[in-house]
């Protein structure tokens, strides 16, 4: 795997990294960008090349300043009272946004909107007023980290986010799982690997990540 610094660099340069949480979780390797660099050309990388649900995840200082809720929380309704989640204790899904500026939400110029609006507004969570510029339901999931990050959790939501800390950039990345066409079940680590290699993009396992970051 690659070292944690290149993974740093190439989030500060806008570039995408893989991250595979473990084999005794979900088995599941994620595209991840930092929100700010998130281009038109990028959600067409997300939705071609990953192919999973595309999400925002936030920091849970940033989350909380936008007054975002977990979403098993915040809706009430019998299904969301007993998780049973395979593989964690519970979903960090928070609420779906677009930002205002966008009409359907789902095209890849109205993702990039929303998506780097959210990069800019973690960068100074106290000063934004969510409403104003966002709507809720929206195109775009939002991921909420556990308030001790690692400690508590150790997820893509996590991961991510401890990576965006890490490398000073505010706390908001873009996650998406990879699928295999041919398949539909998740990309293996051996083709996650494969691909990043194509590509030039930096492949860590989530235990990297925790020995150095935890
Ligand atoms: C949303 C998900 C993904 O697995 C994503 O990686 C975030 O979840 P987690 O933090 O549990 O890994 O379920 O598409
Ligand atoms: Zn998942
Ligand atoms: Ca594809
Ligand atoms: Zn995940």
């Amino acid at each position: 795997t690659d070292t944690i610094e290149t993974a740093l660099e190439a989030l500060q340069a806008g570039e995408p990294v893989l991250v595979h949480d473990a084999a005794d979780r979900e088995g599941e390797t994620d595209l991840i960008y930092h929100a700010d660099a998130v281009t038109p050309d990028a959600v067409a990388r997300l939705r071609n090349d990953a192919g999973g649900l595309v999400c925002v995840a936030l920091g849970h200082e940033v989350a909380e300043a936008f007054e975002l809720p977990f979403y098993s929380e915040a809706i009430d309704h019998p299904a969301t009272g007993d998780h049973e989640l395979g593989y964690d204790e519970r979903s960090s899904f928070s609420l779906t946004v677009n930002h205002r500026d966008t009409y359907t939400g789902i095209t890849d110029v109205d993702r990039s909107t929303t998506i780097q609006a959210l990069g800019k507004a973690a960068a100074h969570p106290s000063k934004t007023v969510f409403a104003e510029e966002f709507r809720v339901p929206g195109h775009v999931h939002l991921l909420k980290a556990a308030p001790d990050l690692l400690a508590q959790r150790e997820g893509h939501t996590e991961l991510g986010v401890a990576l965006a800390d890490a490398a000073d950039l505010s706390s908001a990345v873009v996650v998406c799982e990879m699928l295999d066409d041919e398949t539909g079940e998740a990309l293996t680590p051996a083709d996650a690997r494969g691909y990043a290699a194509r590509h030039e993009f930096p492949y860590l396992e989530g235990r990297d990540i925790l020995e150095r970051l935890q």
